[in-house]
This record gives structure tokens, sequence and C-alpha cells, in this order.
């Protein structure tokens, strides 16, 4: 199979190291449809994985102050995309967001389904769940929803160093993905050219604190930080918007025969080899 992937930023990035030879990383921005053509046409994948994506630096808050280019990115790229792939006749795996949810969701277990419409009042939010709402009407087209990525491989854009790297962080209880377990659901759902959404989250939730006594534990026992809750988050001007704190049940894996490690089985092993990948880099 040969994947061509959009977007070379930190998951683009990610896939093509895991997947070698069989994925071609594309450094084209595209933005119109004829872009997103030419390289197809160059490539000549048998899919094609959407990881493009404006994220906002350092974080989403910049997409606030600079709404086209995050509608550009987010909303118009995918769009664009799936124009050119449905020309070709090419499925596409398209990267979405689980924060496109806010609090909990109107479900017994407070979980969100994959089916449930977004609820999202922030910028970056919003240019996500508008490409998911609009893209999920298409047929040989897959969104896949990561949330909160954590890897083994110490990065700017990993959870462990972002929130080792706090002075003050909130304990709150999510959803997360373990980014060495999302790349090779991707590339299940790419060799079965699986429609629909899929919540791509281990099952299980996860707490800062928790998370935080792990590091400590494995990697950095004179680590410390303060405590502080999302409503102090903006308030001692941390951030401007207050950040999607949710859970979502990932019904539509087990629907084409995928399956997940559960988080808390993850989470320790994620955090063994995060520790021995520091220590030679820190060597
Ligand atoms: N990382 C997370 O925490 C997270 C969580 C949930 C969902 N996601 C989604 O996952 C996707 C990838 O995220 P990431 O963490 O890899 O972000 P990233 O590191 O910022 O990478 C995104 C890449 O997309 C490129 N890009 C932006 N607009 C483009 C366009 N029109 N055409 C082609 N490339 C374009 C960016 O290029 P420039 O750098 O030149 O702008 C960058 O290289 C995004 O859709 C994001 O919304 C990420």
């Amino acid at each position: 199979m040969k994947i061509l992937i959009i977007g070379a930023g930190y998951m683009g990035q990610r896939c093509k190291e895991e997947w070698g030879d069989e994925a071609e990383l594309s450094e084209k921005i595209i933005e119109t449809k004829r872009d997103a053509l030419d390289e197809i046409e160059r490539v000549k994948p048998d899919v094609v994985f959407n990881a493009a994506g404006v994220k906002g630096v350092p974080n989403v808050d910049w997409c606030e102050d600079n709404q086209l280019k995050t509608i550009l990115g987010n909303t118009l790229e995918p769009i664009v995309l799936a124009q050119a792939c449905q020309e070709k006749g090419l499925y596409l795996l398209h990267m979405g967001s689980g924060c496109i949810f806010y609090g909990d969701a109107p479900h017994e277990d407070k979980a969100w389904r994959e089916d449930d419409f977004g609820n999202p009042r922030p910028v970056y939010s919003r240019t996500k769940w508008a490409a998911d709402l609009v893209l999920s009407t298409l047929p040989n087209v897959g969104i896949a929803r990561i949330r909160m990525p954590i890897d083994w491989k110490p990065s700017p854009g990993n959870l462990i160093n972002k929130l080792a790297g706090y002075t003050k962080v909130i304990d709150v209880e999510n959803s997360v993905t373990i980014v060495e377990d999302m790349i090779d659901v991707f590339h299940q759902l790419l060799e079965k050219k699986a429609e629909g959404i899929f919540h791509v989250t281990n099952p299980g939730t996860m707490r800062h604190r928790e998370f935080i006594g792990l590091y400590e534990e494995l990697v950095d026992p004179t680590h410390t930080n303060e405590w502080i809750t999302n409503d102090e988050l903006v308030g001692q001007g941390l951030a401007t918007k207050g950040r999607s704190n949710n859970f979502l049940a990932n019904e539509n894996l087990g629907k084409v025969g995928i399956t997940m490690r559960p988080i808390s089985e993850a989470l320790r092993e994620t955090f063994v080899k995060y520790a021995k990948a520091k220590k030679v880099d820190d060597e």
C-alpha cells in the first residue's frame, strides 16, 4: 500500500517514521484542489492520509486571533483534499480532534459517541468540527479523532513534555491517545479503507494527577508543580479559553475489527519507554 501523507508536522512525521517506504511525506502546502491533485499525480498513492492542520503556536489560543489562517488549514484544506481524492477515487483518512466536545456527553456514561454533534466555542475546535461535519457526509472517507497524544518519544508536541514543563497543572480527567497505538490504528484504517468517524483513544480515562505521578515515579523524581482548577487556568491568564476536557467512547473501531489497549496498561508502558528514550537523548 502506497500512502501519501499530507502535513509534515508532528503527526505526519511520526507516521512516516513508522511506515517507512510505504509512505511518502509531502511537504507541500495544499490550498486548492489543483495543489492536491499535483501531489496525488506525483506520488500515485493507493490511499491518502491527512495530517495537516493549524494548531497555533505556542498553542490553540493563537487561533482565536488568526481565524482565517485556522479556517484555511483546518476546514478548507481537508475539503479541497477530499475533492481531489473523490475525483481520483482515492480513500482519504483525515485526522480529527476530540477537542470538538466540551463537557459531559448527554449519555448516561457521559462519553461522547462518534456520531454526536460537537459543541465547540474556540476557533480551533470550531474549524476542526466544521471539517468533520461536512467530510463525514462523503463515501470513501474516514475521520480519525485523537485526544491529547502521549508518545514514548520525547517531542514538544508530546503531552509528557508539555505537562512536565508546566509549573501549574489542572487536575482533570480525559480520554487520551497513545501515539504508538494510534499510528498502528491509522495503518489498519487505511488498509481497510474504513469509512465513517472513529475515536482513536485508548479505552478508559486518565487523570493528570495520575499522569504526573507516573512521570515522577518513572522519569524525574525531582519534578514538582502546583495544582490549579480549569477556571484558574483562564483566571490566571495561562490560557485565553478553557480547554476541552471530555470522555470519548470508541464504538466504531470495534465494528471494523480494530481494538486498542486500555489506557491503564498503555500509559505505564509508554512512560517506561519514554524514560529510556529521554535518558539516551540526555546523554
Ligand atoms: N497534536 C495534537 O495534540 C492533536 C490533537 C488532536 C488532533 N490533532 C490533529 O492532528 C493533525 C496533525 O497535528 P500535528 O500535531 O501534527 O500538528 P503540527 O505539528 O502543527 O503539524 C501540522 C502540519 O500541517 C501543515 N499544514 C498546515 N496547513 C497546511 C496545508 N494547507 N497543507 C499542507 N500542510 C499544512 C503545517 O505546516 P506549517 O508548520 O508550515 O504550518 C504542519 O507541518 C491536525 O489536524 C490536528 O488538528 C492534533
